[in-house]
């Protein structure tokens, strides 16, 4: 039975995700470094050094700094990662969002966050939707970045519920990685091809029902039951 929700909040809940892609960008571009824009799903959903490691393969760089030196890179994209979301408001929540937010909390579902940002909670303050849930995983507390499951199955256990009572919301491909590998059942938003491995996917937050995505959830749950059954 679906009890609870949890969400990866950039390019989620918001479209802070563009904010990380242009401070990257830009410290790419300091570094002489040309990113493909397939670079962009890469940097999606992994955390800061995982992000930089990315980048410098990119640009060949790999092994070139001190880890002085790569703290001190990660510490300024952040810096104009932080710049840029200094003038967020709940105007910027994706549109679908609030009321999917809305319509989970009537359902007495239980909400997490999943996010490996550690911006994340001030984010969802300044828009305005911190209260709305009931946890938020601490992503320095964890050992792996996705697409590893602990991220999710952290979340999980902060709402005290099993993989098969949960829906994880994500827009990257190893987040979606990582809700599959936590045995959850992953809505994706954005690309069809690049997200193939999400269970139900919309291309964007406008089609996010959760009506469907209950039915969604049922029914696959019911198709599992019966192949265990066979
Ligand atoms: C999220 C974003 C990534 C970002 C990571 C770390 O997962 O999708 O693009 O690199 O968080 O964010 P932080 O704000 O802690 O640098
Ligand atoms: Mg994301």
């Amino acid at each position: 039975m679906l009890k609870g929700l949890i969400f990866d909040v950039d390019g989620v809940i918001t479209d802070s995700a563009s904010y990380h892609l242009a401070a990257w960008r830009a410290l790419a571009t300091k570094l002489g470094i040309d990113l493909p824009a397939a670079a962009d799903d890469q940097l999606r959903g992994r955390s800061r050094m995982d992000s930089l490691n990315v980048i410098l393969r990119f640009g060949n760089q790999l092994n070139r700094y001190s880890s002085a030196k790569l703290n001190a890179l990660a510490a300024e994209k952040n810096a104009m990662y932080q710049q840029l979301i200094v003038q967020m408001t709940p105007a910027d929540i994706l549109p679908g969002m609030l009321q999917l937010l809305k319509d989970a909390r009537s359902a007495k579902l239980l909400l997490a966050v999943a996010s490996a940002s550690q911006n994340a909670p001030r984010i969802l303050q300044q828009l305005g939707l911190i209260t709305y849930f009931d946890a938020i995983v601490d992503p320095t507390a964890l050992h792996k970045g996705k697409p590893d499951p602990e991220i999710y199955v952290a979340a999980q256990s902060l709402l005290k519920l099993n993989a098969d009572e949960v829906i994880s919301f994500e827009d990257a491909s190893a987040g979606v990685a990582a809700i599959k590998a936590a045995g959850q059942f992953a809505v994706g938003i954005g690309d069809a091809q690049v997200l193939r491995a999400a269970d139900y996917i919309v291309p964007d937050t406008r089609q996010l029902k959760l009506s469907a995505i209950s039915t969604a959830f049922i029914r696959q749950q019911i198709a599992s039951n019966d192949c265990q059954v066979d």
